[in-house]
């Protein structure tokens, strides 16, 4: 990556924590003596109202230079809207062939085996790898899950094995290849297409076999009646965000696989832990034992990992790369350090998860050298944000003393545990992790949590709840907000600083929650993208429940459908650049080297409603791509152009 790269907490010397700027806001205040004021640094829950008290709006000229487009406003359309002078079209959608193969049937009676050849359900994380620069490459995206009302035209009614496995191949991870055809540059007469044959094109599904790698290859918890040997397992499911490493693998995250697994014994405690229980939101197992759990307890273990893929290598096998750690795993970004090695940042994606890094042991060319995957050998930690500002890694190993008597497998297959005892910081929902590498800053975003302020145990973790804490100082946290954090001389070090980007939320309600969006608002903050420029892309995943036309949630009426919005970091605006249709999330961006042409992606528009099985239904909330046509809804890869063939969001 190259560009602008300013994630504006490098600075040490020279910027202000957001600590610091409370108090200096603090001393402008007559109204807030000095003993006022130490109280309210002290109790860091009371940053909301503090910043409530003081909105960034008030405080500066704007003054981007990198946002460039007209902003639009929020929309309850069922249609994809972008600024005057984009344009955006369908690349490909759930049931399109990935080569030559067969065509979507609109009524979805595709069979098993033809959905195994079909670009797969609810697209999420993607990749575009060049193979000819802005004008060639290849797309690898994630389809994170199903909808099984949507998935057939009777939906779950009469299930049966056959559907079982059309719903586990409309799983896993999409590969196309994709070029601009015709003369001009993107958005001037040049289109981009789907390439079809390729020998590229893939389907990695529910069913695809795959290498378990790492320090927990053949562990007798990886073994099943099926792989005796605990290094062979069937599928990657619920792929949520991504990766990309330095050598040019593609590397997909298993978030909530949990849920794909019935245990109607009783729990162990990491299967509690872990959220296994008798209530799975598939129907899986009712034809496939491997995910009824009281019959093969060990198959979950084999689920919750990062997996790598070679997509320039069709024949590979993918492998699920231990060392990693076992999560609901968002995404994986890597970032290669200074000194060589590699570190890899990943959300664990649930109320009071935390955020993990992985540095491998040796610099990432040397290990390749050796035969070693950097990925297989490294030191996994957990973030602990001090109320100072400052933070630091805790390792996640056997040396630990807060992890006595436990071996490396032990962590790493039961990592939330490892990581509650070690005393990570419970944060509100890590999702997605980019950095800016000029500036050693990384950048997540904590999509929501309403549980925080709620006395007594949380059903869900068997835990008290935390409360609020610096990090996360909402009690009742509808919106979101997005945390950074730097370090002084490399990504690989212990400790670092943090701060908070920004407080997502309605700024009408500022006072009341202490939202401080400069410019337009956003909720629920899901996916993050840092441009080649230094364009800080958002998409927000408000959950469809809460948007559906029906019932639209009061909490989140003013920020309409998801949406997509750019944000220039060194100026903190924030203007609104996509909005989805109706029930969708916006989930995957990329951009060509040239940034001249982005993709997008489009997941979940018509959602069915939890408990209905009327297929007809969702489409009375949207028939989005097709449109008037009143079409089935299908998530759909978008590419967006702008009409002069400059830069996207110039
Ligand atoms: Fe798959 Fe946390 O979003
Ligand atoms: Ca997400
Ligand atoms: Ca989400």
């Amino acid at each position: 990556m190259s560009g602008i790269d300013d994630g504006q907490i490098s600075n040490r010397s020279g910027n202000e924590d957001i600590h610091e700027v409370i108090e200096k806001r603090l001393s402008r205040r007559s109204f807030l003596g000095g003993a006022a004021a130490t109280v309210a640094a002290a109790s860091l829950g009371n940053i909301t109202s503090l910043l409530a008290a003081v909105p960034d709006a008030a405080d500066h000229v704007r003054k981007s230079t990198l946002l460039g487009f007209h902003g639009i406003p929020v929309s309850t359309a069922d249609a994809l809207i972008v600024p005057k002078g984009y344009s955006a079209r369908v690349l490909i959608a759930w049931g399109d062939p990935v080569s030559n193969g067969p065509s979507f049937k609109p009524d979805a009676s595709n069979t098993a085996d033809e959905q195994a050849q079909q670009w797969g359900m609810h697209n999420d994380g993607f990749v575009y790898f060049p193979i000819n620069g802005s004008v060639r490459g290849l797309i690898v995206q994630n389809n994170e899950y199903t909808d099984d009302v949507l998935l057939f035209p009777d939906g779950v009614a009469n299930w049966n094995v056959a559907k079982t496995f059309k719903s586990q191949n409309a799983h896993g991870v999409s590969i196309i290849e994709v070029r601009k055809q015709g003369k001009g540059p993107a958005g001037r007469g040049g289109l981009w297409q789907v390439i079809r044959p390729s020998k590229y094109a893939r389907r990695i599904t529910g069913r695809t076999p795959i290498n378990i790698g790492g320090p927990v290859a053949g562990d007798p918890r990886m073994k099943t009646s099926a792989d005796t040997s605990g290094t062979m397992a069937l599928g990657t499911i619920n792929n949520c965000a991504m990766g990309l490493t330095p050598w040019g693998t593609y590397l997909t995250c298993e978030e909530n696989f949990n849920g794909y697994f019935r245990k109607s014994a009783e729990r162990s405690p990491m299967e509690v832990r872990y959220g296994i229980s008798s209530n799975a939101h598939y129907l899986w197992y009712t034809t496939d034992t491997r995910f009824d759990a009281d019959i093969e307890p060990n198959e979950a273990n084999r689920f919750g990992w990062i997996v790598e893929i070679d997509p320039f290598d069709p024949g590979s096998t993918p492998v699920k790369r231990t060392a990693l750690g076992r999560f609901k795993h968002e995404g994986a970004k890597v970032q290669e350090a200074r000194d060589g090695r590699v570190v890899v940042y990943s959300g664990d994606d649930e109320q009071f998860e935390y955020i993990f890094k992985y540095v491998s042991r040796l610099p990432w060319r040397q290990a390749r050298r050796q035969g070693i995957n950097p990925l297989d050998d490294g030191t996994l930690y957990v973030a602990k944000f001090h109320s100072t500002g400052k933070g630091e890694w805790l390792p996640l190993t056997p040396d630990n003393e807060a992890l006595s008597g436990w071996t490396l497998s032990d962590v790493l297959i039961n990592t939330r545990a490892a990581a509650d005892l070690a005393g990570a910081t419970a944060m509100d929902r890590p999702e997605w992790i980019d950095t800016f590498p000029g500036s050693l800053t990384a950048i997540a975003t904590l999509t929501n949590n309403t549980s925080r302020g709620t006395e007594g145990t949380n059903p869900r973790t068997g835990r008290s709840n935390p409360g609020v804490d610096a990090a996360n100082p909402r009690a009742r946290n509808a919106h979101g907000q997005l945390i950074r954090w730097n370090y002084a001389k490399d990504w690989t070090e212990n400790t670092f600083r943090w701060d908070l980007f920004s407080l997502a939320g309605d700024m009408a309600a500022a006072a009341a929650d202490g939202s401080n969006i400069d410019g337009d608002i956003y909720s629920s903050p899901d996916g993050i993208y840092v441009a080649p420029s230094g364009r800080l892309w958002i998409q927000t995943d408000v959950s469809g429940s809460s948007i559906n036309p029906e019932k639209r949630s009061a909490t989140y009426a003013a920020f309409g459908n998801n949406q997509m919005l750019c944000a220039d970091v060194k100026t903190k605006e924030t203007k609104r650049f996509l909005v989805g249709p109706n029930t969708s999330e916006i989930t995957g961006v990329f951009v060509t080297p040239d940034e001249r042409t982005m993709f997008v992606g489009i997941q979940h528009p018509g959602e069915s409603p939890i408990g209905s099985n009327d297929p007809s239904n969702p489409k009375r909330y949207s028939s989005w791509p097709e449109g008037k046509k009143g079409g089935r809804p299908r998530s759909a890869l978008v590419v967006i152009n702008k009409d002069d063939g400059g830069v996207i969001g110039s």
